[in-house]
């Protein structure tokens, strides 16, 4: 057997099913007519931003990086509850803008922005963080052609990575951000330029448990913030400081110690570089804001054995759930939290096989795990849907399409 993650604790059972947002499961696909469905719940996205809110400094920003889960309706929930935005492209600038979002409170990283792209944000006043020399080049052509002062920022490549991280972004030869030690010279020179300069963009990682190794590189950033300022003799309005705050996807795995970043953030707060003084601070959070709200509901379409595995095969997969089937970065496969949705409070029973119904062998959604017998019709959950799940996974493989997806 091998073990599945943990089940986020906000999730209970109703006769014997799975309850989200208040409804059961089999209650939430009738509503969406069928399955796949990933359901979101607005109180455990809520109850996430509470618990954020009342263990960091009041002083710091949060804001949500849409690319963990750009669904309109939970974009527009999310609009109330953050303080500002992060896209990586213009269509998700124009998903944020559908969904009431101010350009002022919207910064765009990512590299590769096409001048278009450059074009539509500066003409917006979104924040561009710009990732190279040759980026703020034609964003300042750009403004010029528009006649507007633009919102530029630079993302610094640190020398440092988040320890611990799922996904480095900073250390070393990196396509994100531009190399520290030249970035005083061009802070200087869009100051010069008479841009609206707004500040340093740093993120050095995504996806880490280790509340001492976010503090640390949170503490690196301001260090290096305040340094790249004082070298270029440039103010800093706003210091975005990354995020990097992990979810528990697999067994033995933590849930993160924000209250001890918390307390590590505001003693930084208390002792400022004086040129950081006046900066406003920011964090960008995906997957911990939304991940563990979502779920993905699939249907057991066939129970099969092969000399002598069981195989419960599900109309869902790695069409939706990249991330889940191992495919998305992963090194080694491990199980996401998975369940029987349909007798989600059933003695586990037999092991077996959760996979997809795409016909290749990496699409899979729990390996070896012990669970209660599900038979054809019965639903599967998958957790930690929340975030990388819809919008991350290639929907059209194979002529399937798209899942539901509902807010609840
Ligand atoms: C620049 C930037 N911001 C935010 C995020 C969101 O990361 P997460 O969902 O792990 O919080 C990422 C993820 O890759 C990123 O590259």
């Amino acid at each position: 057997m091998k073990p599945a993650g943990p089940i986020p604790s906000h999730f209970s059972a109703l006769g014997g099913e799975l309850m989200l947002g208040g409804r059961t499961a089999s209650a939430l696909v009738d509503e969406a007519g069928d399955t796949p469905l990933f359901v979101y719940s607005r109180d455990a996205i809520a109850a996430r931003m509470a618990e954020l809110r009342s263990a960091m400094p009041e002083r710091l920003h949060i804001h949500y990086a849409m690319k963990a889960n750009p669904y309109g309706p939970l974009l527009e929930f999310m609009a109330d509850l953050v303080d500002g935005l992060d896209i990586a492209s213009v269509g998700e600038f124009e998903q944020a803008r559908e969904a009431g979002y101010l350009p002022r409170e919207t910064s765009f990283a990512g590299p590769g922005k096409r001048d278009d792209e450059l074009f539509a944000a500066i003409r917006a006043g979104v924040t561009i963080n710009l990732e190279s020399e040759g980026e703020a080049d034609r964003a300042l052509e750009i403004a010029r052609t528009l006649d507007v002062k633009p919102r530029l920022a630079i993302r610094v490549n640190p020398s440092f990575e988040l320890r611990g991280s799922g996904m480095k972004m900073g250390g070393g030869a990196k396509p994100f951000g531009v190399d520290a030690d030249r970035v005083p010279a061009l802070a200087r020179r869009l100051v010069d330029a008479d841009a609206n300069w707004r500040g340093f963009h740093i993120y050095s990682g995504s996806q880490s448990l280790d509340a001492e190794a976010i503090a640390e590189s949170q503490a690196n950033v301001i260090a290096l913030a305040s340094e790249l300022a004082a070298e270029a003799d440039v103010s800093v309005p706003h210091l975005n400081m990354g995020g990097g705050f992990g979810i528990p996807y697999f067994a033995k795995d933590e849930p993160l110690d924000i209250e001890y970043i918390g307390r590590a953030l505001q003693r930084q707060f208390n002792d400022l570089p004086s040129n950081l003084a006046e900066t406003q601070f920011a964090i960008e959070l995906g997957r911990y804001l939304v991940g563990e709200a979502g779920v993905y509901l699939t249907r057991v379409v066939d129970r099969k054995i092969s000399h002598g595995t069981t195989y419960v095969v599900t109309d869902g997969g790695l069409h939706h759930q990249l991330a889940a089937s191992g495919n998305f970065g992963a090194v080694v496969r491990r199980n996401y939290p998975v369940a029987i949705a349909s007798k989600f409070d059933a003695e586990p029973v037999e092991e077996v096989n959760i996979v997809g119904c795409l016909c290749t062998p990496l699409d899979r959604l729990g390996d070896d795990v012990h669970m209660p017998r599900a038979e054809v019709g019965d639903l599967v959950a998958v957790f930690c849907a929340g975030a990388y799940g819809a919008s991350a996974s290639p929907a059209t493989f194979l002529g399937q399409g798209p899942a539901q997806e509902l807010l609840v």
